[in-house]
């Protein structure tokens, strides 16, 4: 009798396990995805701040619509189950919640109001790199959210 109880308890505990490891991989893609949404869209609008591309207000309107949709999202997709597995997300997500929330509010505000103000080349190069400097604000080696930049593009080779 006692032994299967036992036996029950232990089913239940791996129960519990598997759930819990899919939420987390579930967490852990859709942030992943998200953030892929945003640096998709980001690309061109991205050249054209080199001058590699010419300005195109559509890819301009595009990137902000994407942050403004996919960042609450983001914003979403890390619950405690999801600090290991698939990710590169730091510990710092989690110590330091409330600073890495107001990062991405203040980005969406920024974003609504860039697609106010941007309406040619001119507003482009005098506002967008306001919203990519908040990339480097969580993207970087030294005590970052993530990893530098060049490391997180190369993560968007693997399959998700
Ligand atoms: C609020 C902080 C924050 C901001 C702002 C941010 N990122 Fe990220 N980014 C992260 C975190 C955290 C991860 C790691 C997610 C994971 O692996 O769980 C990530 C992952 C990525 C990845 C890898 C996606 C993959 O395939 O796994 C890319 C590429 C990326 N970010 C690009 C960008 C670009 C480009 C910008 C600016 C347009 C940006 N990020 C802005 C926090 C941020």
């Amino acid at each position: 009798m006692r032994r299967a109880v036992f036996a029950v308890a232990l089913a239940a505990i791996a129960a519990g396990t598997v759930i819990a490891v899919a939420q987390n991989a579930d967490a852990i893609k859709q942030r992943r995805e998200a953030m892929r949404a945003i640096a998709r869209a980001g690309a061109e609008p991205f050249k054209m701040t080199r001058g590699e591309a010419p300005f195109n207000l559509v890819a301009v309107q595009g990137v902000l619509k994407a942050i403004e949709d996919n960042a609450p999202k983001f914003k979403a997709a890390f619950p405690d189950n999801s600090k290991t597995g698939a990710t590169d997300a730091t510990a710092k997500v989690w110590e330091s919640r409330a600073e890495f929330n107001a990062i991405i509010d203040k980005w969406v505000s920024d974003a609504k109001a860039a697609a106010g103000l941007i309406k040619d080349e001119a507003s482009f190069k005098a506002e967008y790199p306001k919203l990519t400097q908040t990339c480097g604000t969580c993207h970087g080696n030294r005590g970052g959210y993530a990893p530098g930049l060049g490391d997180s593009f190369k993560k968007m080779q693997e399959p998700l």
